[in-house]
């Protein structure tokens, strides 16, 4: 297992990070006796790095987290938790308020049966919470030694800067993770966030790295997903966001491509994302331990660069303006300098 830092921070942590909404769903997850195995096999294999949230199964993902990990050191694992969506039907319990956050951060706290979390992440933007008040009560939750670091998900690029610009000035822990959709079909995070987060010191984390389930291979050369898997339960959610034209044709390239190194699919996707040093981890989701044994590998095998390459360049992304515009103008505006500045910013190309 390969470890990365996360983000501009101390923290060190293993590439895999072991995602736990399966934990307790009924429809496509797993019991808690699947759920330990997988936590034991996941840290047999050097894992250390572990995300939950809240809202899983319903809080059941935490309960069995909980229990799974007193088969373990507590203190030599990175567990990450987070709070956004009703945990209850309560009109305060929900969002990034200042009662809501820390309420939140102490039943998980509870429901894992732990005395701290070391990442805590806002599982999405609220558009109605100044963004200080919510940065002010995670920095309490810091202080008073409940959280260690603290992370955002599915925030805009915009806010990434807002929230870190605030915290600078206001002397509040800054965010030093941001837990996006990515993966080959879905590169949409280059655009802005990506950049974002390489300019505010946030690492990736990767949500979804196997689209679903559908770069693993598995729905090859079939019209629809099978009934009884993720992308088949929910359908309404998953077709949209994956099985498209272009996904179709990369799980092609994708399976040709795993043929050729002897790998699976699954191995192949997950090592691309490895080859961004912006992505700090990838979240690997199973309902079945052998899923997380196969997945496991890419934790320490790196794709040869010019096949890495190939894969990235099977599904290109249209970046679109401004970046059109900067392709344009950038190099006869700034061509006279003998090499780049240190300072230079890292605008995606
Ligand atoms: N922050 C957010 O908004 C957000 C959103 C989503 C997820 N997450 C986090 O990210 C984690 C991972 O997300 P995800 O579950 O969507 O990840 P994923 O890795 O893209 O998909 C996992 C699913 O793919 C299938 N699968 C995985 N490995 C396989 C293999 N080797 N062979 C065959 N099938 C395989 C399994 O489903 P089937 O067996 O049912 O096909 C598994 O549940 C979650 O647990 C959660 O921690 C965060």
């Amino acid at each position: 297992m390969k470890y990365r830092y996360l983000g501009r921070s101390g923290l060190l942590v293993s590439r895999l990070c072991l995602g736990t909404m399966t934990f307790g769903n009924a429809q496509w997850g797993c019991d808690q006796q699947t759920s330990s195995a997988i936590v034991d096999a996941f840290v047999g294999a050097g894992g250390n790095f572990i995300d939950t949230a809240d809202m899983y199964s319903g809080g059941e993902s935490e309960v069995m987290l909980g229990a799974a990990l007193k088969a373990h050191k507590r203190d030599d694992l990175v567990l990450a938790t987070k709070c956004w969506f009703p945990t209850n039907g309560a009109p305060t319990s929900r969002g990034l308020s200042r009662k809501h956050i820390i309420e939140a951060c102490e039943k998980s706290l509870k429901r894992m049966g732990t005395d701290y979390v070391d990442l805590y992440q806002f599982h999405g933007p609220d558009p109605h919470t100044p963004m200080e008040e919510s940065l002010r009560a995670a920095d309490d939750l810091i202080s008073a030694g409940k959280v260690r670091y603290l992370g955002c998900s599915n925030f805009y690029g915009f806010q990434i800067a807002q929230a870190n610009g605030l915290a600078a000035l206001k002397g509040y822990e800054r965010l030093v993770s941001a837990q996006h959709l990515y993966n080959l079909v879905r590169r949409d995070i280059e655009r802005e966030i990506l950049p974002a987060c390489d300019a505010e010191g946030l690492g990736m984390i990767c949500w979804s790295p196997l689209a679903a389930g559908m770069l693993t291979g598995k729905y090859r050369n079939k019209d629809k997903p099978d009934a009884d898997t993720r992308i088949g339960i929910q359908a309404t959610i998953t077709l949209p966001r994956y099985w498209f034209e272009d996904s179709l044709k990369m799980i092609d390239l994708l399976a040709e491509v795993a043929a050729e190194l002897g790998k699976t699919p699954s191995q192949v996707a997950l090592s691309w994302l490895f080859g961004d040093r912006r992505i700090t981890a990838a979240i690997i989701g199973a309902r079945k331990v052998e899923q997380v044994e196969e997945n496991l590998l890419a934790g320490d095998y790196d794709l040869p660069d010019d096949i890495r390459q190939r894969l990235t360049d099977g599904m290109p992304l249209k970046l679109g303006y401004p970046y059109e515009w900067m392709a344009t103008n950038l190099p006869n505006t700034f061509g006279k300098a003998e090499f780049e500045p240190d300072h230079t910013q890292r605008l995606p190309k």
